[in-house]
């Protein structure tokens, strides 16, 4: 059985000050209602839980019918950690994802599943990295980093429930992503090919870019 947890615990400040960044609307529905939509086509996911804003827990679950809803925590890895503690017994693998990747196409969900379905421990869905990219330190370049081996992380990231717990029971400080946690345990982390239409909303550009394409 696999489970899709989705994170949409964060507050998004920098998009959308009061408003919680995962119930920004996009063309009549908001960040978590596009991701609940995307994640009910894919046939191999079972069980949704939604890690919601603490104040927005009820409204979420009256609003979304087969969802379990509980409330997040005050950084990513947390409210991750919430999701856990939610999942049914029978669940073997789980997806992270993230409400700001709205458009993530079911295809990349899918990529994930085979992986995990095929034996991995952990997949994660990148991008090769398009920019050059430079080491700085007090604004002086220290390094340009060779970008044929770097990829941009994207989410969904899939585990085995029962890797991504222990991981989660290491030191999570500073963790921007829950395969960092994993790796640090040794386990090796697949990639699968990502999707441009999973990048993530955090300005206010990004979400001009969500909304020009579905609101046309
Ligand atoms: N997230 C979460 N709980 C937190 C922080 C983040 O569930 N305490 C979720 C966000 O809702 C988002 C995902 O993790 O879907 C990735 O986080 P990010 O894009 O950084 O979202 P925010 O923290 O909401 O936004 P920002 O950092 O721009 O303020
Ligand atoms: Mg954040």
């Amino acid at each position: 059985m696999t489970a899709l947890i989705l994170v949409a615990a964060g507050s998004g400040q920098r998009l959308a000050a009061g408003v919680p960044k995962a119930l920004v609307e996009v063309a009549g529905d908001s960040l978590i209602g596009h991701c609940i939509a995307a994640a009910r086509q894919v046939d191999r996911i079972h069980e949704l839980v939604v890690v919601a804003p603490a104040a927005e827990v009820d409204r979420i679950a009256a609003d979304v019918q087969g969802v379990t809803v509980v409330a997040g925590g005050a950084t990513r890895d947390a409210s991750v950690r919430a999701g856990l503690l939610a999942l049914p017994e029978a669940v073997e693998m789980v997806l992270i994802h993230d409400a700001a990747r709205p458009f993530t196409p079911v295809e990349v969900y899918d990529r994930v599943i085979t992986a995990l379905d095929t034996g991995a421990d952990a997949v994660i869905p990148a991008l090769p990295v398009a920019d050059t990219i430079k080491r700085v330190a007090d604004g002086i370049v220290v390094a340009t980093v060779d970008r044929c081996d770097l990829v941009a992380v994207q989410t969904p990231q899939g585990f085995r429930v029962a890797t991504l717990r222990c991981a989660h029971e290491q030191q999570t400080d500073a963790v921007t992503d829950d395969a960092m946690l994993v790796e640090t345990m040794g386990v090796p982390v697949h990639v699968v090919a990502g999707s441009h239409d999973a990048f993530k909303i955090t300005t206010a550009f990004d979400l001009a870019v969500a909304r020009a394409m579905r609101e046309v």
